[in-house]
């Protein structure tokens, strides 16, 4: 049984790299839930200029040796012969941020956008729900930090517009093009949690 199509309704938030660095996910994430929104999709994802060398993968420790046997580490492979497991950070190159940010190439900022959304990891996440596109960009605030209200992402977290935390879809036609642009299509998941009032 499909949820109504006025639930499904999706949109594009990106937890940006400052905020990544901050350890601010889990709090973004935590406002969008507590909000009642469903999260469909969700990736750490490194974006790369030409100029810049690839991440180190991340890694993990293993369950069983407990970061004993860091892939290439000193130890060199598993003492119980179990495969190291390594989690990989997505990467894209800027080809990703300019379709992403279009309309703002010719912008006198738009090199300092770009350096600014490579410095580091950020994480991708598309939300599900009544209203979204909108409820999250009221959530999100004002682009300009400093007149972004109090109680907003932005106005509680970012000091600057150059630094501002996260990016929301401004509407319903920009969040079906962003998700496409972020997102594989079977990289969203379609769930249900069983107490569909809870949503509306
Ligand atoms: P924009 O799409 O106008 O705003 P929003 O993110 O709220 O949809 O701008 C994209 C990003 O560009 C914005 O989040 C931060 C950056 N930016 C600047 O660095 N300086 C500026 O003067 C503006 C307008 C935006």
């Amino acid at each position: 049984r499909a949820a109504p199509p006025e639930l499904q309704e999706k949109t594009l938030v990106l937890v940006k790299p400052d905020a990544v660095q901050r350890r601010l996910v889990g709090h973004v994430i935590q406002r969008f839930e507590r909000r009642g929104f469903k999260l469909v999709a969700m990736k750490l994802l490194q974006v790369a200029l030409p100029t810049q060398l690839p991440p180190p993968p991340l890694r993990v420790p293993c369950s069983r040796c407990h970061a004993e046997c860091w892939e290439g580490g000193a130890k060199g492979g598993h003492p119980l012969g179990v495969p190291t497991v390594t989690l990989r950070c997505h990467q894209a190159d800027r080809g990703l941020l300019d379709k992403h940010y279009q309309q703002l190439q010719q912008k006198p900022f738009y090199p300092a956008l770009l350096a600014y959304m490579t410095s580091g990891p950020l994480v991708a996440m598309v939300w599900e729900g009544y209203n979204v596109v909108r409820s999250t960009r009221a959530m999100v605030g004002d682009t300009n930090s400093a007149t972004a209200a109090a109680g907003t992402i932005r106005g509680d977290f970012s000091m600057h517009v150059s630094r501002n935390v996260v990016h929301a879809s401004d509407s319903v036609e920009t969040a079906q093009r962003e998700i496409g642009f972020w997102f594989q299509r079977d990289e969203l998941v379609a769930w249900e949690s069983g107490d569909r009032d809870y949503t509306y």
